[in-house]
């Protein structure tokens, strides 16, 4: 299956070809085009061109786009979700449920679309304000270039492409270099969806042509990118005064009051931590258990995640399959290694089964090893122990990343204070970190990004508040 650039509404050749293979079997499954420079000077053309067509749609237009496009996935889901299983290896059952969250983001992409404006402004308030009208547009930024990562690839393709749409902009996509098939299909799909030519370019290939023309050009107006803080300080450094919103990533953490009701949480907590293999940039990487229930959550979490199902992503019933890369497999079992060489306690998994790294539980964990302190990005949790909540605030804090944190408590003034003492973009109270639904503002504090998405808050960051004011006195 080869692949075509999607440039100015044509699918395109290009000169060089990438072999993509399937990250469970090793087999090819696509050739992927990589996009020479002048073909992604030529998208990011089609864009700017474009940025007239696509600002003059009317919300109702673009929303009618967006809702073709929600009737498009609807028909094919299986497809996209094969897709995807294919591509990420993310097993079936998660890939399913990023298919109907898609769905549903693309949906609320439409409805913001028509709610899209700005607001009355109090100019009397001031003294010099007296006999002035005035009130905010929102309009779009221009071009917005979208650099997405592998870990929900179509998910967090429509966090972007969605409201980029929804307020008026044109859309230069790299998508991640091992996920690209199911944008090429989105392409198709918002092409059918009635998305003028030109509005949406999808160029593929290499970070040094791709990624640095996008971030250095002239003629793109925002970056929003969701992957490593080491990248999105580069993108950052280098973007000059464009926008930059950063998704990036976490190490999240966990508390667990005594007054927790273990039985019912633990399901919860092995989803958290295990589905889509710890892909998740709100994983649940660190758990923090009240002393008093230590050993009764420990006990159940152990038997519940060696419960789970390895094997291919394809197969219905697999919970958990293979890495992204066998780079990251080495990388994960080596700080596995480390942990068990400073003393923690590998209590499940930490082996290797075919490419599939079993589920990992991992105590007594410092906070400055590995496994703690970075965004393990693997089926690998650590569980501690704590004496009271705030010494599992403490330690949530203790980290360079603040993505979102959860607790569970039965006691409404820890909940309160928890909720204003954790560092984090997002606080689940009585609920895992990993908790998202797609219209929520999803987002970071520290090294964990500057921007919110969920639909409302991303087309906020993808639009420029424009003043109006009428002065009265002087108009005859
Ligand atoms: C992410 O990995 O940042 C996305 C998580 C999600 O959408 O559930």
């Amino acid at each position: 299956m080869r692949k075509k650039l999607f440039i100015n509404g044509e699918w395109c050749e290009a000169e060089r070809y990438k072999d993509l293979f399937s990250p469970f079997t090793g087999e090819k499954i696509a050739e992927i085009p990589e996009a020479s420079d002048g073909q992604v000077k030529e998208a990011i053309e089609a864009a700017y061109r474009n940025r007239e067509v696509m600002r003059s749609l009317t919300a109702f237009e673009r929303a009618d786009i967006l809702e073709n496009l929600v009737k498009l996935l609807e028909e094919s889901k299986q497809k996209i979700a094969e897709l995807i299983s294919l591509e990420a290896a993310k097993p079936m059952k998660y890939s399913r449920a990023e298919t109907e969250r898609t769905i549903e983001t693309y949906k609320f992409a439409a409805e913001e679309a028509k709610q899209l404006c700005g607001e009355m402004i109090p100019m009397n308030a001031a003294q010099n304000g007296a006999n002035k009208i005035g009130y905010t547009l929102r309009e779009p930024v221009g071009v917005v270039a979208a650099i997405t990562p592998f870990n929900f690839p179509l998910n967090l393709v429509a966090h972007k492409v969605g409201p980029a749409i929804a307020a008026g902009n044109t859309i230069v996509l790299k998508p991640a270099s091992q996920t690209p098939l199911s944008s090429y299909f989105l392409a198709e799909l918002l092409d059918k969806a009635g998305l003028p030519k030109g509005c949406l370019n999808i160029v593929t290939g290499s970070g040094k042509i791709v990624g640095d023309q996008l971030v250095n050009s002239e003629k793109v107006n925002m970056i929003t990118f969701t992957g490593s803080p080491e990248v999105g300080k580069r993108i950052n450094a280098q973007a000059g005064l464009k926008k930059v919103a950063l998704e990036l990533g976490s190490n999240a953490g966990l508390i667990i009051d005594k007054n927790t009701d273990i039985e019912k949480i633990v399901p919860k907590c092995v989803v958290g931590s295990f589905s889509n293999q710890g892909q998740v940039c709100i994983s649940l990487q660190r758990i923090y258990v009240h002393e008093e229930l230590y050993d009764q959550f420990i006990a159940k979490f152990k038997a519940e995640a060696e419960k789970l199902v390895l094997g291919n992503p394809l197969d219905e019933e697999t919970d958990v399959s293979c890495l992204i890369s066998k780079n990251d497999l080495d990388r994960a079992v080596s700080w596995v290694k480390e942990a068990a060489s400073a003393g923690s306690k590998v209590i499940a998994g930490g082996e290797v089964e075919g490419n599939i790294l079993l589920p990992t539980i991992i105590t007594n964990a410092d906070r400055d090893l590995k496994v703690s302190c970075q965004e393990v990005f693997a089926p690998i949790v650590i569980v501690n122990t704590i004496k009271t909540v705030e010494e599992g605030i403490q330690e949530v804090n203790a980290s360079r990343y603040g993505l979102q944190a959860g607790i569970y408590t039965k006691d409404i003034q820890t909940a309160l204070q928890a909720s204003k003492s954790l560092e984090t973009g997002g606080v689940m109270i009585n609920d895992i970190p990993t908790f998202r639904v797609d219209q929520m503002p999803y987002g970071g504090v520290k090294d964990s990004g500057n921007a919110r998405e969920g639909l409302k808050f991303a087309i906020e960051e993808m639009t420029e508040i424009k003043l109006i004011v009428w002065n009265e006195e002087d108009a005859s």
